[in-house]
């Protein structure tokens, strides 16, 4: 490649103008640093973004996909459709694309790497994943001599807001989250926030990363923060920890678990004391140990810095093989064949501590009875905790030492059956096990 890179973005919103904005900004030190002229040529978006862009703006795609002095295609609109067709044209053009979008690289992923390796051009993806933290050039270079074991972390920034600010400053849910949305941090629709699709993404993208296979997003275990309540939230800091949502990523060489839920974490962990729009990520390696990543996950700048190092790693490396022109699988390490798809452990067979928070009528024996369920199941209690008494019904929070899923809610169907149980409230994991 020359000297002179050109750019196409399409996605003018948060993270695509604050790309356009920090490549004019750090042309110079850019320039010095790499001995690259990065500069944006046409920046689409459907509306009229000159204001960001300048005479680069158009409203055309075609303008970006198909102008033959673009090297590389920044895809920040976000979604799948047409977001996958831009990207999968791009690279029947011969560009190289870098994408911040999580959903499709988590849904394509193997189809866009396919076309892509074929095609000899790269598809970097390094802001999908935990905005600016550079984790996946982390995973794919400084620690490929490691099997990684474990990556547990929490990945989704507007989460964590919102669960910092209902803990820290008592606000509810709604103000949280209209905050997190003031702030950029928010996806455009919040449910994919909130109900842990953006954080299920971004840990199919991380299995991928570790490795080179592909999940089907069905089979990972989501479950988001919506039912997570104050009282929860205080239940928790009274003995000790903090409610985060977690992603979790753990290959013990024989299975892959890939799950995203609620956890409560003790509160002297260092992923406890990880707030507002932080992310954190965790990283176990069998050479390396342990290994923690911490940053801002979201938001347009520290976004857009993620984006910019994968345009600088494609210009820097340029194509790494000649699609139809490669010698075949040795000449450049590529295999170009589809990744294979990954089968994941069944949750049934997950451990896991438990917190379970339940009303009762508050009647001599409740206790026992409940008890009685947990042993049969051979599930085993750690901790019983009850929070006075209406007169009439009673809250009971049970922490149970871990336990396999399946276990725990044979044992819960039961106990929901028993007289003297008025509902289960809650039931959130426990501990990093
Ligand atoms: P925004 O909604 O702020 O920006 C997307 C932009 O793309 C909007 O200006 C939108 O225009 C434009 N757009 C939509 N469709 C088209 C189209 N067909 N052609 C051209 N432009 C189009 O999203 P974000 O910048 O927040 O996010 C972009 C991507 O980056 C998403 O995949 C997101 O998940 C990811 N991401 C976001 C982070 C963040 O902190 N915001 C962090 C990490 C990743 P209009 O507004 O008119 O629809
Ligand atoms: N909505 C996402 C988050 C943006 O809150 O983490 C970063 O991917």
């Amino acid at each position: 490649m020359s000297n002179i890179v050109n750019v196409g973005v399409i996605g003018l919103g948060t993270v695509g103008s604050s790309v356009v904005k920090i490549l004019k900004r750090n042309r110079k030190e850019i320039l010095a640093k790499t001995g690259l002229d990065v500069r944006v040529k046409k920046a689409c978006d459907l509306r009229d973004k000159r204001s960001v862009a300048g005479s680069a703006y158009t409203k055309n795609v075609n303008d970006v996909l198909n102008d033959p002095e673009i090297e590389i295609v920044v895809e920040t609109m976000g979604g799948v459709t047409p977001a996958k067709q831009f990207i999968l044209k791009a690279i029947a053009n011969g560009k190289s694309v870098v994408t911040s979008n999580k959903e499709v690289i988590a849904k394509h992923g193997r189809e866009i790497i396919s076309a892509a390796d074929n095609a000899g051009v790269q598809v970097l993806f390094e802001a999908s994943v935990c905005g600016g933290i550079p984790i996946i050039h982390a995973l794919r270079n400084s620690l490929s001599a490691n099997n990684i074991k474990e990556i547990c972390g929490i990945v989704n920034g507007t989460t964590n807001y919102i669960l910092s600010k209902m803990s820290g400053e008592k606000f509810t849910f709604e103000e949280a989250l209209k905050q997190a949305q003031e702030k950029g941090y928010a996806e455009a629709d919040p449910t994919n926030d909130v109900e842990g699709y953006d954080a299920m993404y971004k840990s199919a993208i991380l299995a991928h990363v570790v490795t080179g296979g592909f999940v089907d997003l069905k089979d990972i275990y989501r479950e988001g923060i919506t039912k997570i309540s104050p009282i929860d939230i205080a239940y928790a800091k009274n003995i000790g920890y903090v409610i985060k949502l977690l992603a979790v990523i753990r290959n013990d060489g024989k299975e892959l678990e890939v799950r995203v839920h609620p956890t409560l974490i003790e509160k002297d962990h260092p992923l406890a004391k990880v707030s507002d729009n932080y992310n954190a990520v965790f990283v176990k390696g069998d050479a390396v140990g342990d290994l923690m990543f911490y940053g801002q996950g979201a938001g347009g700048d520290p976004t857009a810095s993620a984006v910019i190092s994968d345009i600088l790693e494609v210009a820097c490396t340029g194509s790494s093989c000649e699609g139809d022109d490669c010698c075949g699988d040795d000449c450049c390490g590529h295999d170009h064949a589809l990744a294979p798809m990954l089968k994941l452990k069944s949750m049934d067979n997950v451990k896991s501590r438990y917190y379970i928070r339940l009303e009762t009528y508050d009647k001599p024996g409740v206790m026992a009875s409940i008890a009685s369920v947990f042993s049969k199941k051979k599930v085993s209690i750690r901790e019983v905790v009850q929070h006075g008494s209406d007169g009439s019904v009673a809250e009971i929070v049970i922490i149970l030492h871990a336990n396999r899923e399946k276990d725990i809610q044979a044992a819960l169907k039961a106990i929901a059956k028993l007289n003297d149980v008025k509902k289960i409230s809650n039931v959130i994991r426990v501990g990093i096990d």
